[in-house]
């Protein structure tokens, strides 16, 4: 597996980690204020970096280079920035709507670097994983 998928699947489960921890303390305490920001861990840190992970794992070709690196980073740094200042925002902190909305924007950034890795062509040389035989 192509280390950028490694790290995307490592850092998805931590983020569900914290999602389900989250998740359980709302269903605990019976507050559930912070659904927002357990949703956003949830589906932007678990389920999309895993799917991150899925892709370069599928396309080894466009897990080369420097690009799937700028990609992992910026979108991990923006999903995890979001996702402390938004629990803080919905836990009363309204100071934190500022940082929630710049690190949404990295996310989107993150975001869009994934997608000219998508439709860019992949690099030559790279030959595709044979399938397995059925
Ligand atoms: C043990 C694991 C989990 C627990 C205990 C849990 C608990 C909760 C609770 C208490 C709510 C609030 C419901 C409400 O206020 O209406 C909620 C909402 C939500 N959860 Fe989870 N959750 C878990 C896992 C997940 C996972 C893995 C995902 C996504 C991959 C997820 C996505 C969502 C979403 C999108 C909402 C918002 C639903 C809405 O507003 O209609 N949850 N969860």
């Amino acid at each position: 597996m192509p280390r950028i998928a490694d790290l995307f699947f490592k850092t998805a489960i931590l983020f569900l980690v914290v999602g389900i921890g989250i998740g359980l303390m709302m269903a605990i305490s019976g507050n559930h204020d912070v659904v927002g920001a357990h949703a956003h861990i949830n589906l932007l840190g678990w389920v999309t970096s895993a799917l991150f992970g899925g892709y370069y794992a599928l396309n080894p070709a466009k897990a080369e280079g420097r690009l799937p690196m700028a990609h992992y980073a910026v979108y991990t740094l923006g999903v995890a920035v979001m996702s402390v200042s938004l629990f803080m925002l919905l836990s009363g902190n309204p100071a934190m709507e500022p940082i929630v909305a710049l690190s949404s924007i990295v996310t989107l950034l993150g975001v869009l670097v994934f997608a000219w890795i998508v439709f860019a062509p992949a690099r030559q040389g790279i030959a595709p994983r044979p399938m397995a035989a059925e």
